[in-house]
């Protein structure tokens, strides 16, 4: 089956309180840079993170990566004419042929969209220097479990495609290092969230939980479909966990 990356409304993306800034501060953290490095950020979304590893590249170079135009869009208009920065408009589950020479990647709540992660490293080793450092967070196993469980409930007899590939460390490391990565960390973090504002809450799953989902079933179904599944859950939490990465290429 080939799947195509999916469109994002990225303004309503861009507008939500995302947990994805905590995840992406905790990458940033983990990356060490002198200034003058070239770095991609994989799956950049709307730059919320690209933004901030700029300031720490006043003489580097930044590939931001990702399918969507209307991200690639929304990340524009938030960067700006930057000298240091190109976008390239590239989908990441296939083999590409990029030349970048990187000495840093680092990805945020991006890898769980690639179904094949043994591509998606060949493609990054493929991109990195020696030494380069690899620094990701995306879904981890049981990533978002209440929510997929109530989903199965509403709609499991018509939505039989599954978009997202929520690995564990262990085949995650072994993938890596066939890769010609040496993993350093690779870790389970359950981060749960709870929206109490129940209008908040049904715009995030709009627009970052059930996207898929509302794709599959057709935007005029989006508002039931959102209803039911904040109906269905016990509580407003998405049972977020991280899968956690840093490697470095040898
Ligand atoms: C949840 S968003 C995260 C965006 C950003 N990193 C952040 O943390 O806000 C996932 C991003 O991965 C991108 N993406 C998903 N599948 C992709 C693919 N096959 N190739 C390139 N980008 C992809 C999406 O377009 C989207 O911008």
């Amino acid at each position: 089956m080939t799947v195509v990356p999916r469109e994002w409304d990225a303004v309503e993306y861009d507008s939500l309180p995302l947990p994805h800034l905590e995840w992406g501060d905790r990458v940033l953290a983990a990356l060490s840079l002198e200034g003058n490095e070239t770095v991609v950020d994989v799956g950049c979304g709307t730059g919320r993170d690209t933004e901030k590893v700029l300031k720490r590249l006043p003489s580097g170079k930044l590939f931001a990566f990702d399918a969507s135009e209307e991200m690639l869009k929304q990340f524009k208009l938030r960067i700006g004419d930057d000298p240091r920065v190109q976008t390239v408009k590239v989908d990441i589950s296939k083999p590409m042929a990029i030349e970048v020479g990187a000495n840093a990647i680092m990805s945020v709540a991006a890898f769980h969209w690639i179904s094949d992660h043994e591509v998606l490293f060949e493609n990054l080793s493929r991109i990195a220097q020696s030494g380069c450092q690899l620094v990701f967070d995306c879904g981890g196993v049981g990533n978002i479990d209440n929510i997929r469980k109530v989903v199965d409930g509403i709609i499991g007899d018509e939505y039989h495609e599954r978009p997202w590939y929520f690995a564990d460390p262990d085949s995650t490391a072994s993938l890596l290092s066939a890769s010609g990565f040496d993993v350093l960390e690779a870790s389970i973090i359950p981060s749960p969230i709870q929206i109490d504002d129940p209008k908040i809450f049904a715009r995030f799953l709009r627009y970052v939980v059930l996207g898929s989902q509302i794709d599959w079933i057709g935007p005029e179904r989006a508002d039931w479909l959102v209803n039911e599944v904040a109906r269905n859950l016990e509580v407003p939490v998405v049972d977020y966990v991280r899968l956690f990465v840093r490697a470095s290429k040898f």
